[in-house]
């Protein structure tokens, strides 16, 4: 389903993310991505999601090579992944309900359906009672569990999730986890990032570290390499998130706005305004008919 063939990716920087990455994830996986801060964990979770293009070699993606997908097919591949983004990526002018349906609205899913998916995935992450809030009137952790509603509701076949528990506490780390697992176990092949290493252990699943740009092990038994590289140092992982980016002063990220998430949803596979869900066609992108304003009846209470 997923296949690096000899993926390296430089920044334009000059800064060297992945070095020689070939590895394959098939349907139904559910794949945990460990290693440092800076060891090009979220640059691998871009590439696939093509928002970064490798500087050499091919990634094939259900048998499609992304060295050759035109710009209008990008919605296209998109539209087959939900994606927790490690920054979240909420809409701040949104509700929390507005900000996991537009992802619904955006390829083209009625009212009714989006009246009641919203809630029921909102359930699912613990947030049925926040529906109505902000985002800058949650927690950090409130608003990554937000960031996964959103990426569950369409039912991905792939759902790509950069440090999803790297805000909440233990308690909730596991649920999420769990969650995971679940949506995982009825066929969705699941990556995630973690420096929750203890998780990792618990889960049993396939681990891939990355050092340094590198694959250094890929186990099926959920063990990972420690030892495997020579300054790898398992403690590096089991530092607090927060904590563990502060030390490390990383963060790899810039701040999205709100135009360029809605921007990054458009063109999903459908732009009907009418609700209807129906395909019309290949058009590229709708710009005057991103619904990001709900309708009245969509609005909760
Ligand atoms: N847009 C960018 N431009 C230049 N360098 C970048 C960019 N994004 C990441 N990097 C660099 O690429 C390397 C890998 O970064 P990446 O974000 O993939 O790490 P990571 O494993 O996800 O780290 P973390 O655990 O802190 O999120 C780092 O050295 C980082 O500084
Ligand atoms: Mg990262």
């Amino acid at each position: 389903m997923i296949e690096f063939q000899n993926v390296s990716k430089t920044y334009p920087n000059g800064t060297h993310a992945l070095h020689d990455v070939s590895l394959s994830i098939d349907k139904g996986e559910f794949v945990f991505i460990v290693g440092a801060s800076g060891a090009g964990k979220s640059t691998f979770l871009k590439l696939i999601m093509h928002e970064e293009t490798p500087t050499s070699g091919e990634i094939v993606i259900n048998g499609n090579k992304l060295s050759k997908l035109r710009r209008r097919d990008v919605p296209y591949l998109r539209r087959h992944m939900g994606i927790v983004f490690q920054d979240f990526r909420l809409i701040e002018k949104m509700t929390v309900f507005d900000n996991v349906a537009f992802a619904m609205r955006a390829v083209g899913e009625n009212t009714a359906t989006i009246k009641k998916r919203v809630p029921y995935v909102l359930n699912l992450v613990g947030l049925q009672d926040k529906m109505k809030n902000k985002p800058n009137e949650l927690s950090g952790g409130e608003q990554q569990r937000v960031s996964l509603a959103r990426a569950l509701v369409n039912n991905p076949e792939i759902i790509i999730a950069d440090e999803p528990t790297g805000n909440v506490d233990p308690e909730l780390s596991h649920e999420i986890i769990e969650l995971l697992n679940e949506i995982n176990a009825m066929g969705t092949t699941v990556l995630v990032v973690t420096h929750e290493h203890e998780l990792v252990r618990e889960f049993h699943q396939r681990v891939v570290t990355i050092d340094r740009g590198r694959v250094i092990s890929d186990s099926r038994s959920g063990r990972f390499a420690a030892g495997a590289s020579e300054d790898y140092d398992e403690d590096d992982y089991s530092l607090d998130y927060n904590e563990y980016r502060e030390e490390s002063g990383f963060t790899g990220e810039r701040e999205f706005s709100d135009d360029e998430i809605l921007e990054s949803y458009e063109g999903l596979g459908y732009d009907d305004a009418d609700d209807s869900g129906e395909p019309d066609g290949d058009s590229p992108s709708y710009p005057d008919n991103v619904v990001i304003v709900p309708d009245d009846d969509d609005r909760l209470g």
